[in-house]
């Protein structure tokens, strides 16, 4: 039987272009950078970027980048391997238009993840493609479960103090905080307890312990304490300097952000006064970004602006099947 002719040169067409898109898959490198590559955080996204490539086919080129040198020979290093576009969370906002510039010189699309870009006039640089969480509905929730714990247990409210663990270089970070502030406030906590601890330097638990104690030291009196912060490193240096003061477990309630760095502190067999966290989406940043570049970059389909995540509570009750449940775990 003779094969129809339009058949054959349909199936022809069809082949090469399964080809050439098979070519364009392996060929393409997406940079992944990012500040703090030794958080748990940061390790997630990575882990889910790579899961992107597998799926898509594409190649992810990881490089943990903690200051502005660091980022700028990055980028150089993949334009060299033949990248075309990277996701990035800067180690400083404020590199932003030094980024942009350099992407631009070197033709690499941009997506930032996780810290905006901020301009020279100190606002969120909008025209660059952002995926982050909704800073500001997160640190709410994080201050309505502390007052829904504060009321749960009883407390007279003149006893407490509310312990913040700011962050007030980092927009995200502030948004948190502020979020969290707002909502304890809403809820009848005293505006004249709420006492910051900014932390200097980078956001990790010594720094945050630092924080913490210096304010420890001042408010010395306080008999019970509720604490938040940016993440869950900064809140985890304020339970461990609590604890240093002899604060009783059962008179303190923290509550981070993140959900990743604060799994080793649920699973403790004793429970620490760190009651929970809020756990972000890490596949959405790693997997989607990553998703978002590649078809940017194979498309030409350009993604959404700006884009923004939510959380989840997870308690030492609740997080070993939420984590399954959003596959961090097995
Ligand atoms: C910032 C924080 C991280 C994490 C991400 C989430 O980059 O430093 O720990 O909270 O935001 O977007």
């Amino acid at each position: 039987m003779k094969f129809p002719r339009t058949k054959l040169v349909l199936s022809l067409v069809a082949a090469l272009f399964c080809m050439t898109m098979l070519a364009q898959a392996a060929d393409t490198k997406i940079g992944f950078l990012v500040k703090q590559p030794e958080e748990p955080w940061f390790q997630l996204e990575w882990k889910f970027a790579d899961m992107a490539a597998k799926d898509y086919g594409f190649e992810v080129i990881k490089i943990g980048t903690p200051d502005g040198e660091k980022v700028l020979t990055a980028m150089d290093n993949l334009s060299a391997s033949g990248a075309k576009g990277f996701v990035i969370c800067t180690p400083d906002v404020k590199l932003g238009p030094a980024i942009m510039a350099k992407a631009k010189a070197n033709n690499l699309l941009v997506i930032a993840v996780d810290d905006r870009f901020v301009g020279p006039d100190g606002k969120d640089m909008e025209s660059v493609h952002y995926l982050g969480i909704s800073a500001r509905k997160i640190g709410n929730a994080v201050g309505e479960t502390l007052m829904q714990q504060v009321k749960a247990r009883g407390w007279d409210l003149k006893d407490v103090g509310f312990m913040v663990m700011t962050f007030d270089e980092l927009p995200t970070i502030q948004d948190r905080t502020e979020g969290a502030i707002e909502q304890a406030i809403a809820m009848g906590f005293p505006a004249g307890q709420v006492y910051k601890a900014p932390i200097q330097a980078r956001m990790e638990i010594p720094t945050a312990m630092d924080a913490a104690n210096t304010l420890l030291t001042r408010y010395g009196n306080v008999k019970k304490w509720i604490v938040a912060g940016g993440n869950d490193s900064c809140v985890l240096g304020a339970v461990r300097a609590l604890e240093g003061r002899g604060i009783r477990v059962e008179d303190a309630i923290a509550v981070g952000i993140n959900g990743t760095d604060c799994l080793p502190e649920l699973e403790k067999a004793n429970p620490t006064s760190f009651y929970g966290s809020f756990l972000l989406s890490a596949r959405e940043h790693g997997y989607k970004t990553s998703e978002m570049m590649y078809q940017w970059l194979t498309q030409g389909k350009q993604p959404p602006l700006d884009t923004r995540t939510i959380g989840k509570l997870i308690t030492r009750d609740t997080f070993r099947q939420i984590l399954k449940d959003e596959g961090i775990t097995e």
